[in-house]
């Protein structure tokens, strides 16, 4: 009965976006890494194997983190008095010129995925500089852990400081240089990553559209972030109606997983485009507050069936913990609910789908603890008192409001233990 683990504990993982499911004293079975199953008793096929058990524990889905920005790391929670085009000419993009020196870059990536890994977030869509050696160090970094992950050598030839801006030609011959050397990752793949409308070209988002069909490799991008960057961008682009349709008509779409930032201020048009290519919108809560001062309409963008995940966004947020973006998510939901009422509230259990389930899809099977999922899991625990006993649901729920990492016992990676 090799390779099978079998855990005891209690077990919380979204069944929908509506509902949790919650099993107390529960054992699942792990086999070759893919959940096999939940029982009340281990059954008798399984005599023999031992059991692990995590006693008051909960075991829940590892989370994914749809949007940060590893370069940006050493700026978490510092430099957060301008809001987004000043934040990004005073403070980003000089950290980001720093990634020329791949000594730099070393030693702020091992930084950045060991803090991940320990707040629980085992599969990432992430940012890298403009900078083919440092970005190429990160992606290999992740392969080596074996995080499900996108990464992107960022691309921006326009309205950006000398240091940062690339040539087109540069832009384009670097970039399908980084998707040859890494299309062949097993979990750590290369994604296109025009920055924003606002620092790049139309010739260089059509080149990158020529790459995304002949390597058949998708995007992520920042999009209807800000009112500035979203007037900013029609004003560079007039041929175009809203935002999305700026990549689109650059022929980035359809070729792989597309990923939008933010999408707080989408019209009708955005979030049409955005369906047709299945795209995700990811909402980063921590961000929203810090440099962007606006709250994607959640709710209403589930209502009209948006894919939606949830983003650390650093340094723009301040923390690389998913579960405390999903309690966020709530939180910012009933100020936008306030403010405009025909925004509705978002359930916790919506905000832990997109920090699980939602987001995860986008990797493959992972982000729950059903039959066939992979079991990339934590065990969380130490939330509850003695006076005031929490069910495993609450505990889930206290560990997003108020836990930390220390809460989290162990983590698994397709059924190894890591971190
Ligand atoms: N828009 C363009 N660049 C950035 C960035 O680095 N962070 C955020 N949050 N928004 C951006
Ligand atoms: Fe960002």
């Amino acid at each position: 009965m090799g390779e099978i683990g079998i855990y005891h504990g209690n077990i919380v993982f979204s069944k929908t976006e509506k509902e949790l499911a919650e099993y107390r004293n529960g054992y699942i079975v792990v086999e070759r890494g893919v959940v096999e199953g939940i029982y009340e008793r281990v059954p008798d096929r399984f005599c023999g194997v031992p059991v692990r058990d995590f006693d008051s524990g909960v075991m829940i889905p590892a989370f994914s983190d749809l949007h940060t920005h590893a370069p940006q790391y050493p700026q978490r929670g510092v430099k957060t008095d301008a809001l987004l085009k000043e934040w990004l000419e005073k403070y980003t993009f000089p950290l980001e010129g720093r990634f020329s020196d791949p000594e730099f870059a070393d030693a702020v990536y091992d930084a950045f995925i060991g803090d991940m890994i320990r707040r629980g977030t085992m599969h990432v869509v992430t940012f890298g500089t403009i900078h083919e050696q440092a970005t190429g160090m990160l992606i290999e970094k992740l392969e080596k852990k074996g995080i499900d992950a996108y990464v992107g050598k960022v691309n921006m030839d326009e309205n950006g400081p000398e240091y940062l801006c690339e040539r087109k030609e540069d832009s384009l011959s670097v970039t399908e240089r980084f998707l040859e050397k890494y299309c062949a990752n097993r979990r750590a793949k290369p994604i296109l990553t025009p920055r924003f409308a606002p620092t790049c070209s139309g010739e260089l988002l059509t080149g990158l559209g020529k790459l995304a069909k002949k390597y058949d490799v998708g995007m992520q991008t920042h999009l209807v972030e800000s009112l500035w960057e979203k007037k900013e961008t029609l004003r560079l682009f007039p041929d175009c109606s809203c935002d999305t349709e700026v990549y689109e008509k650059a022929g980035l779409f359809g070729h792989g997983p597309l990923v939008g930032a933010h999408f707080i201020f989408p019209s009708e048009e955005d979030i049409r485009l955005l369906n047709r290519y299945s795209g995700y919108a990811v909402q980063c809560p921590e961000a929203t507050v810090n440099v962007i001062a606006g709250i994607m309409p959640t709710a209403l963008l589930s209502e009209r069936g948006v894919k939606l995940g949830l983003g650390s966004d650093v340094a723009a947020g301040q923390s690389l913990g998913i579960f405390s973006q999903a309690a966020k998510s709530v939180q910012l939901s009933k100020i936008k609910s306030f403010y405009e009422p025909e925004n509705k509230v978002v359930s916790f259990a919506q905000a832990f789908f997109m920090a699980t389930k939602q987001g995860g899809s986008l990797f493959g099977k992972t982000g729950s603890l059903e039959k066939g999922y992979a079991f990339d899991a934590l065990v969380i625990d130490g939330l509850s008192d003695e006076f005031a006993p929490l069910s495993p649901v609450e505990t889930v729920e206290r560990f997003c409001y108020a836990g930390s990492a220390d809460n989290i016992l162990a983590r698994f990676l397709r059924g190894c233990e890591i971190g």
